[in-house]
């Protein structure tokens, strides 16, 4: 019998009610449930509004069927419609009229915008978490590698020298980017919207500020129309998680073309890689690609949220319900997809010599030849001129700017000396970048530095 059955002359139709119910994805919101029905209940006694001794029966009730649903003592019953409906009705079940006190001056309205808030308060903190784990861990791989030279890519081509630290600790920064729009995430969704009831607030004389603080709220909601009409802080969140994905994904792209024997940069510890079911010598990047998969999936959840918002007239339409299968799967599965990539990093094993061999290739250091003239007063677009020559020379020849004999380079340019070939060489190619930001490694050691900060600070 639903609790609504006064204005009703029959039942809900079974498959209506499957239809229309959310208890299947809502009941991982029972703890938030119980905690706000205890706040409310404290607060509807401490304003007089229900007795005292029913808002303490309630209170102690809804403590039991929280101990009983955590020792597994009770189940949640897969009939219910939602987690509100059913924890309700347990508690009266279970104290009888006091229970039935509970609902005054509160609708599921704002009692679903008030579990979810804090549901996805805590959400957000542990994928943070995930998330600064992750940093730590590109931050110790960086750390090893500040010496180890790599190609740098635009076009996927070969353009000029870095390191193998300065290349990840890019990914660093974005995830602390991710991070910190976690945490204003956090920041924002701290406000209280309980008291909103249907949506015109109510006639009791609740004490919204008090609720607010027993449940750890920094603010109430302004308006009560806008409390349970709200789910911006389901797409902000879901903006965030797309982002963490976005990155990881391209991580992942960069880890399968690193995998590959063309590449070889890295290998991948077999606990971390899968095999294939009828080529023995495969060796398969199967996590990132998922990774790289999974990311469309979130992006979907987000589009989802969005769309089902921009036709909604306040306050409150069941369309809402549809919040949580999105803004749930796309949490779990960044989640998923954190857990699974951090130890894949921290296992797989490094080939700077592979790095150093593919740096070695490509005219890489063409743009530090074109400077080394440039320094000798030669004007940058003559100079660049002048090493264009050469690198169509070296291309004709089959040599490298390295190989060139001086006399080759005076030819196209009498300023070249013998020095040219160390300011070309690739080690010194990459530890003269030592602009703010730049790969030399002493630029990475500050990069490093100013992360550690920022780790020691963020756990
Ligand atoms: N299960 C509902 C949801 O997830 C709870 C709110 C229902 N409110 C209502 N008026 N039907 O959105």
């Amino acid at each position: 019998m639903k609790m609504w059955a006064g204005r009703f002359g029959k039942e809900l139709d079974a498959a209506i009610n499957d239809f229309n119910a959310s208890i299947r994805f809502d009941q991982v919101m029972y703890r938030q449930d119980i905690a706000g029905s205890i706040a409310h209940a404290e607060m509807l006694g401490a304003q007089g509004i229900i007795p005292a001794g029913d808002a303490a029966a309630i209170q102690e009730g809804l403590r039991g069927i929280l101990a009983d649903l955590e020792s597994g003592a009770l189940a949640v019953d897969p009939g219910a419609e939602d987690i509100h409906m059913f924890v309700e009705q347990e508690l009266t079940a279970r104290i009888g009229d006091a229970g039935k006190r509970l609902h005054t001056a509160r609708s599921r309205n704002d009692q679903v915008a008030l579990d979810l808030r804090m549901y996805l308060k805590d959400q957000a903190a542990a994928v943070k978490q995930l998330v600064v784990e992750l940093i730590g861990t590109i931050a110790s791989i960086a750390s090893a590698h500040t010496h180890t030279v790599m190609p740098g890519y635009t076009h996927l081509q070969v353009a000029q020298p870095v390191t193998f630290a300065h290349h990840l600790l890019a990914y660093a920064q974005m995830l602390r980017r991710d991070a910190g729009r976690l945490s204003d995430f956090a920041a924002r969704i701290d406000e209280m919207p309980l008291g909103a009831c249907a949506l015109a607030g109510t006639t009791y004389p609740i004490d919204r500020h008090r609720v607010a603080k027993s449940l750890g709220f920094a603010r109430v909601t302004e308006n009560s129309m806008d409390s349970v009409a709200d789910r911006d802080f389901c797409v902000e969140l879901g903006a965030a998680l797309c982002l963490v994905m976005t990155h990881l994904s391209r991580l992942s792209e960069e880890v399968v073309l690193w995998c590959s024997s063309e590449f070889g940069f890295v290998e991948l510890d077999d606990a971390f890689a899968t095999g294939s079911s009828i080529m023995p010598q495969k060796k398969n990047p199967d996590i990132t690609e998922l990774v790289r998969g999974k990311t469309g999936r979130v992006t979907g959840s987000l589009v989802t949220l969005l769309t089902m918002l921009k036709g909604l007239p306040l306050a409150y339409n069941k369309d809402m319900q549809e919040d949580k299968e999105a803004i749930f799967d796309a949490l779990a599965t960044t989640r998923a997809c954190l857990s699974a990539i951090t130890p894949m990093l921290r296992t797989m094993t490094v080939r700077p010599d592979k790095m150093r061999a593919a740096a070695a290739k490509g005219f890489i250091n063409a743009t530090d030849c074109a400077d080394y003239l440039a320094k000798k007063g030669v004007p940058f677009r003559d100079a660049y001129k002048a090493t264009g020559q050469l690198v169509r020379l070296c291309i004709e020849k089959g040599c490298t700017l390295e190989t060139l004999p001086l006399e080759e380079y005076k030819a196209v340019c009498p300023a070249f000396e013998q020095d040219v070939y160390a300011a070309i060489d690739l080690i010194a190619c990459v530890s003269q970048r030592r602009s703010y930001g730049g790969p030399a490694p002493e630029a990475v050691e500050v990069q490093l530095e100013n992360l550690r900060a920022w780790l020691d600070a963020s756990s």
